[in-house]
């Protein structure tokens, strides 16, 4: 029991309820008992003011526009480490010696193939599918694949289950896209890094050699690094509540790329780089920012606002670095999507609307500009997002699974339907 104590006084009646502090961040009350002790439930749609687990993985502090894995900035982890070595870093807690990391990337390298029986499942697809209804049906079918790393209860099952969606989630996207281009697939090559053996894949064709070019490897693998986990967010809390009802890991993290498809979550750098294609040129800017503004149109700036962050996305610092350096390379500096993407961003960052609001360019604003650069379509974008995620859903899915407190979720309401009434015969109404 801690210490200090939070007393909620409704009539005569006053309960009390322990105030829990985490090593940073708010504290939380703990009104575990609340319903029991009282009759009442509380409420709060959205989550805007619940914690619904303790974790010890990331770390988002919104005001200040930080973020943290394992305590470590993601300034720091984007542009010193790489994506295999933050994917250690999430799902075991502590940066790897040299040894540790080998063995990891080994496993994981030795893993990226995928069941030669699941190249006849693509081909019931349509052609012109979604890669991300193509991921969420492939991943979920994983454990008609896997018969051996479903069982929850073995530690060394989920182990084995983790390692798979790490190094599969690439070859499976991969392999949507190439299906939606009618090229064949490509086989994973171990000679090759985690974010160049996704290039290789989605890029190369058997008639000819292809090259990865480092630089754009490196912007590959820090889009990874940017996306891999965001604490409680709706695709990661999705996974969470799966995994409580002990569904197998498989289905669990299919339900996180099928939350992340929406416009509002990983769907966004889509609607981001088409939205800024629509703009098309400067002068229409102020066009677009009006019809944000006004609250009779639906529409709204992709790629603006977050729920935690009332200031800078950090990973949108570090994308926008990115996209400068990537657009340099491929010679596309004066590509009109960046004049509209850099013009948009400096007028709504003085915009008294976005200013009074806190509303900032977030990871999806730049994400898209890279990806297209480097030659994916808008479609696949957030299913590369998926493949970067991945990893934080295991990890967090892990750490449920292992929390001796964990419960299944389940959410109470208010209602406000009808109350008990008498069926009518279909002849009476
Ligand atoms: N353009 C115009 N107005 C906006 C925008 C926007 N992008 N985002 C929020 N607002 C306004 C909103 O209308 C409201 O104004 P008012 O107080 O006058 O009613 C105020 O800002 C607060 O908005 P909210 O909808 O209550 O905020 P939220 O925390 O529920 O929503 C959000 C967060 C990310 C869903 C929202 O900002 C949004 O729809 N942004 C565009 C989509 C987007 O870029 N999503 C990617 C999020 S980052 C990637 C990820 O982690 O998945």
């Amino acid at each position: 029991m801690s210490e200090t104590t939070a007393k909620l006084t409704l009539g005569d009646e006053t309960y009390e309820f322990p105030v829990l502090s985490g090593t940073v961040g708010p504290d939380v009350i703990d009104i575990r008992s609340l319903y029991a002790k009282s009759g009442l439930f509380t409420y709060d749609p959205g989550f805007t003011s619940t914690a619904a687990c303790d974790s010890a993985i990331t770390y988002i502090d919104g005001d200040k526009g930080e973020l943290l894995y394992r305590g470590y900035p993601i300034e720091q982890l984007a542009a010193k480490s790489s994506y295999i070595e933050v994917c250690y870093l999430l799902l075991y807690g502590e940066l790897p010696s040299k040894a540790e990391l080998a063995d990891f990337e080994n496993r994981v390298t030795r893993h990226t193939m995928v069941h030669e029986q699941m190249h006849y499942f693509y081909r019931g697809f349509r052609r012109d599918a979604h890669p991300m209804a193509i991921v969420t049906g492939v991943v979920g079918a994983m454990a008609a694949f896997y018969h051996d790393s479903t069982d929850i209860s073995d530690p060394m099952q989920r182990e084995i289950a983790s390692i798979r969606m790490v190094a599969k989630l690439p070859t499976i996207a991969a392999m949507a896209y190439k299906y939606s281009v009618g090229q064949p697939f490509v086989y994973p090559r171990n000679d090759l890094d985690y974010a160049s053996n996704f290039l290789h894949m989605c890029f190369a064709v058997p008639a000819e050699e292809y090259k990865v070019d480092p630089v754009v490897a490196k912007a590959m693998d820090r889009i990874f690094t940017l996306h891999a986990d965001h604490e409680q967010n709706a695709s990661t809390s999705t996974v969470r509540l799966s995994g409580s009802s002990d569904a197998n890991p498989f289905a669990c993290i299919a339900a996180g790329v099928a939350c992340l498809w929406g416009p509002a979550h990983g769907g966004a750098n889509e609607a981001a780089l088409n939205m800024l294609r629509e703009i098309g040129t400067v002068d229409r800017i102020p066009e677009f920012i009006e019809r944000a503004k006004d609250k009779n149109d639906p529409f709204r700036l992709m790629g603006f606002g977050h729920r935690v962050y009332k200031n800078y996305d950090p990973r949108a610092a570090v994308m926008q670095e990115s996209a400068r350096e990537v657009l340099e390379l491929l010679g596309v500096e004066n590509n009109p999507t960046l004049q509209v993407a850099q013009e948009l961003e400096k007028i709504a960052l003085e915009d008294p609307y976005f200013v009074e609001r806190k509303l900032y360019p977030n990871v999806d604003f730049y994400s898209g500009i890279i990806l297209d650069a480097i030659g994916f379509p808008t479609s696949m974008f957030t299913a590369i997002f998926a493949l970067s995620r991945t990893v934080g859903w295991i990890a967090q899915w892990k750490e449920m699974i292992g929390d001796p407190q964990k419960k299944i979720g389940r959410p109470r309401q208010l209602y406000h339907g009808a109350t008990t009434r008498d069926y009518v015969d279909i002849a009476q109404r």
